[in-house]
């Protein structure tokens, strides 16, 4: 399945069922909206910064995807009979092979394994386009999102400052995973 056109469900904690799929330029208000029901303390541990008012050029960079260097997905839910973003994982290409990765889930919807799908999707597509590391810099006392990237399954190597974790996680190649190449012949 091509990056852009990516859909997936997943069963959530609670048994309901989320579609995991990439983000479009439509779902500019619905991320706007999510955005407005995320509270500070989420949005400071993703932007490092009190930001809740973005620029238009800001909320045009966030929609507008390529899905080659810069790679969005969202998580939905129908709620009241209407799909409702709840939240979304995206990598940006830094240099060839390695990719900065970043999480925001809605404060009412945390804790049902949302971050757990979209980082399992994300990988999956990071690995599909034959990326080798994630990385990521997360507050220290970010335990949710630390768990997150520990229950990947992925190789974590974490380096401790004082204000700022950054997180690098390897990719296995898709080859290795698959089991080809490993000498199948004879
Ligand atoms: C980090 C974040 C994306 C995780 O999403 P989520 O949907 O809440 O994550 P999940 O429900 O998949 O939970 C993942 C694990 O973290 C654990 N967890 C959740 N909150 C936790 C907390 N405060 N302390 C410790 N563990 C926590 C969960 O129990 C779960 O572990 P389990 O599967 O062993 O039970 C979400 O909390 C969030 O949006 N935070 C604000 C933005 C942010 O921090 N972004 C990261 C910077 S890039």
């Amino acid at each position: 399945m091509q990056a852009r056109d990516y859909l997936a469900t997943e069963v959530l904690r609670d048994g309901r069922t989320a579609v995991i799929r990439a983000l479009k330029p439509q779902d500019r208000d619905g991320l706007l909206a999510a955005v407005g029901r995320t509270s500070d303390q989420s949005l400071y541990r993703r932007f490092f910064t009190f930001k809740r008012r973005f620029t238009d050029r800001e909320v045009d960079f966030y929609v507008n995807a390529d899905f080659v260097s810069h790679v969005a997905l969202v998580a939905v839910l129908e709620e009241d009979g209407r799909p409702v973003i709840v939240g979304g994982a995206r990598y940006i290409v830094v240099q060839p092979g390695q990719a900065e990765i970043a999480f925001a889930v809605d404060d009412v919807h945390q804790g049902q394994g949302i971050g757990t799908a979209l980082m399992r999707h994300l990988v999956a597509l990071a690995r599909q386009a034959g990326l080798r590391e994630l990385t990521a810099d997360i507050l220290p006392d970010n335990a949710a999102m630390l768990k997150v990237f520990e229950i990947s399954g992925l190789g974590i190597t974490t380096r401790r400052e004082p204000d700022v974790t950054h997180i690098v996680l390897q990719l296995p190649s898709v080859s290795l995973l698959h089991g080809e190449g490993l000498g199948t012949a004879g």
